[in-house]
């Protein structure tokens, strides 16, 4: 879908349906003068509460000739007191969802917010129609069900508006979400065909296409580095594991990077420790925290940013078989530490300490893993928020702030030493699962073990990497969660910045 801003004054303004968004209670002038030449509809609508503006409602009004633009929809946005650009991001998900319904193929969406600054509003607004027309439909093989997707979208900014930072905002989320989209289509993907090697492949294709570096390394190399972990959870499985190392450095090597590691189970039957059948399929999502990590490298490559990024990520199947890994088993990890396996369904931090030992070696300035690690934290906090554990307050809190601007939010749980106990064990350093108390935390409170000294922020996504049932921007599906997060962190630390 492209974007592209036209300054048109939208009363004139020639197409076959125009977005507009009205806040609740509200008339805009603009609203008042197309309702006026629609004989008085939408006022009638208020009154009888069939559209008032609330966040998400939408309605399709034709125009019988009596506008410029054949039909009209007008989409809620909220109360006008507390509207950010995620309001905005939101609305134009909704509306971009019902005109895809259309089949019209395109629109043209007045941007006339006089509560975001212009640039913001146009990158919230692309954004959300990039993201909500989003859907997945690879292996849908009658063409005939299906809708075709939106082709283009105008957004129209009036004519004495400052067209060039419009542009400036749908380029950034045009890039943004090309990343993000990555990211979803990597998570939808069944786990027969986004294997490890197949996600290797992808990553490699768009390192090549954007210049950042990708490097796979492949079942002897990490058996040479030690990666104890990874290579254990991968022994169930007849796919091979991979680890990619990926690199993003405008700045040379002056410049300590911020490390990115992103846990990718391409599917987790919880090995031998086996999970109970209903619901498994879901666990093709359990390479979120991967896609996550690919994404962010695809938005800021695209972007050009001006930010030293190091990504590692670990790619394996976690399966049960003759060779897996079972229960009493003692892995030695790359960072030398041995961990007795009491579960093997507690595969994530297997793999994750190999790659957060592994990052480390790149001397980063920060260290932000990603994964869908605990079925503890969708008890904890459901799907609103991704769980935040950090070493590092500094770190958390830019985290934290960019997760209120991005619309991805966080909320921060402790990893304070005392739960180590929970993780003790009669033979090796520690144990891989605690028991049934504070599972999210005993999880985080192992991947700590790896980090040593430096900033660590561990995001746990169980919650928020996969949607249910489809809303605003978010169409049912992997998430793409992360990307818009971290993109947004490193805004903050672009050099000049
Ligand atoms: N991938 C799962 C976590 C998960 C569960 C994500 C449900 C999304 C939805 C992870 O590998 C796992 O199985 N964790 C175990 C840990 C336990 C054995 C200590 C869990 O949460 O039950
Ligand atoms: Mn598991
Ligand atoms: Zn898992």
């Amino acid at each position: 879908m492209k974007c592209t801003v036209i300054s048109a004054d939208p009363l004139r303004h020639r197409c076959r349906l125009l977005v507009v968004g009205c806040f609740t209670g509200e008339l805009s002038p603009l609203v008042t003068e197309l309702d006026r030449r629609l004989g008085g509809g939408v006022a009638a609508m208020r009154k009888r509460k069939e559209f008032t503006g609330a966040a998400g409602q939408t309605t399709l009004l034709q125009s019988g000739g009596r506008m410029a633009a054949d039909s009209l929809l007008l989409v809620g946005l909220g109360e006008r007191k507390g509207a950010v650009a995620e309001s905005l991001r939101r609305a134009m998900g909704w509306a971009i969802r019902r005109v895809r319904a259309t089949r019209l193929g395109g629109c043209s969406i007045v941007v006339d917010s006089d509560c975001v600054p212009l640039q913001e509003a146009a990158a919230a607004i692309a954004c959300g129609s990039l993201l909500g027309e989003y859907s997945f439909d690879t292996y849908k093989t009658d063409a005939k069900k299906l809708l075709p997707p939106v082709g283009g979208v105008n957004l129209l900014v009036p004519p004495r508006a400052d067209k060039g930072a419009a542009e400036r905002g749908v380029a950034e989320a045009a890039g943004l979400c090309a990343g993000v989209r990555l990211a979803r289509d990597l998570v939808n993907e069944p786990g027969n065909v986004a294997t490890p090697a197949r996600i290797a492949a992808v990553a490699e294709e768009a390192a090549r296409e954007l210049g950042f570096s990708c490097r796979v390394m492949a079942e002897d190399e990490i058996e040479g580095l030690g990666m104890g972990g990874l290579l254990a959870v991968s022994r169930g499985s007849a796919q091979p594991p991979r680890c990619l190392v990926l690199q993003h450095l405008p700045l040379g090597d002056a410049t300590a990077p911020v490390a990115l590691v992103g846990k990718g189970v391409t599917f987790d039957s919880g090995g031998i420790s086996i999970k109970p059948g209903s619901g498994m399929e879901r666990m093709k999502d359990d390479m979120a925290g991967a896609a996550a990590v690919i994404g962010t490298f695809v938005a800021a490559a695209s972007l050009g940013m001006a930010v030293n990024l190091v990504g590692v990520v670990p790619l394996t199947e976690n399966l049960p078989d003759g060779r897996a890994y079972k229960p009493g088993d003692v892995v030695t990890t790359m960072a030398g530490k041995t961990v007795e396996i009491v579960n093997t369904d507690a595969e994530g931090r297997m793999i994750l300490c190999d790659a957060l030992h592994h990052a480390l070696s790149f001397k980063p300035a920060a260290i932000i893993d990603m994964a869908t690690l605990t079925g503890a934290c969708l008890v904890a906090l459901g799907t609103e928020a991704s769980a935040m554990f950090a070493s590092d307050r500094r770190l958390a809190k830019e985290l934290h702030l960019a997760g209120e601007r991005s619309g991805e939010r966080l909320w921060e749980l402790p990893v304070w030493d005392e739960y180590g106990e929970l993780m003790k064990s009669d033979i090796a350093d520690m144990k891989n699962a605690g028991g049934p108390h504070g599972g999210s935390i005993t999880a985080a409170w192992f991947l700590k073990q790896f980090v040593g000294r430096t900033p660590w922020v561990h995001l746990d996504i169980a919650g928020t990497a996969w949607e249910e049932k489809g809303v605003h921007y978010r169409p049912k599906g992997g998430t793409g969660v992360g990307v818009r997060l971290l993109v947004e962190f490193l805004k903050g630390r672009c050099q000049g910045e």
